[in-house]
């Protein structure tokens, strides 16, 4: 039965799968030559990174933070809290966060600086998923970024309601 929740479809299977396979390729190409330490952002992360990886050919390591912005459920303060921090050190090298979706850009930003204060080699990110409409004018968007969506609240393949829907294998918006 259909869950009356589950709104028009962003991104469908197919196209996340295929632009997937497209940012991997371009990634291994980027990075030829070196060592990737992926940095997931728990949880919404999870399945995009799970997919990205498999088409790396690049040696790479995996590694996770968990972060809770304070503020409203639907806007982001910018401040940001550590609820899990990275299991081992990134100095000297070469850091990719992997982040679900990039709505003010605070919370990536907040992890760029927050990383690159340890000194890796490399700092980069790549989003499976932004809103240009929303991202501040004063943050730098992630390097790598999957699909630019319109401004609205999305759920599925790792993005969450109230924790639900993270097991959709397609974004959908929610329904009003
Ligand atoms: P930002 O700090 O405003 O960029 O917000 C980033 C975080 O807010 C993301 O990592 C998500 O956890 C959450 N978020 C923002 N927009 C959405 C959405 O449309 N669906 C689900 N989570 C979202
Ligand atoms: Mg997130």
């Amino acid at each position: 039965m259909a869950d009356p929740a589950i709104g028009e479809t962003l991104v469908a299977r197919d196209e996340l799968q295929r632009r997937i396979a497209e940012l991997g390729e371009e990634i291994s190409r980027d990075y030829a030559g070196r060592e990737l330490v992926l940095v997931g952002v728990l949880k919404g992360a999870v399945l995009f990174l799970a997919d990205l990886m498999r088409h790396l050919d690049v040696p790479c390591e995996i590694d996770f933070m968990a972060v809770s912005s304070y503020g409203s459920l639907t806007d982001s303060s910018g401040v940001v809290r550590i609820l899990k921090d990275l299991d081992a050190p990134i100095k000297d090298r070469d850091v990719l966060i992997v982040e679900d979706i990039v709505d003010s850009g605070l919370t990536l930003h907040y992890l760029m600086r927050n990383l690159n204060a340890r000194e890796p080699a490399s700092l980069q990110a790549c989003a499976l998923l932004t809103k240009p409409d929303r991202l501040r004018t004063d943050i730098t968007p992630p390097r790598y970024v999957g699909f630019e969506i319109a401004n609205r609240f999305a759920i599925g393949y790792g993005l969450d309601h109230a924790q639900k829907y993270r097991n959709l294998d397609f974004v959908a918006a929610l329904a009003e």
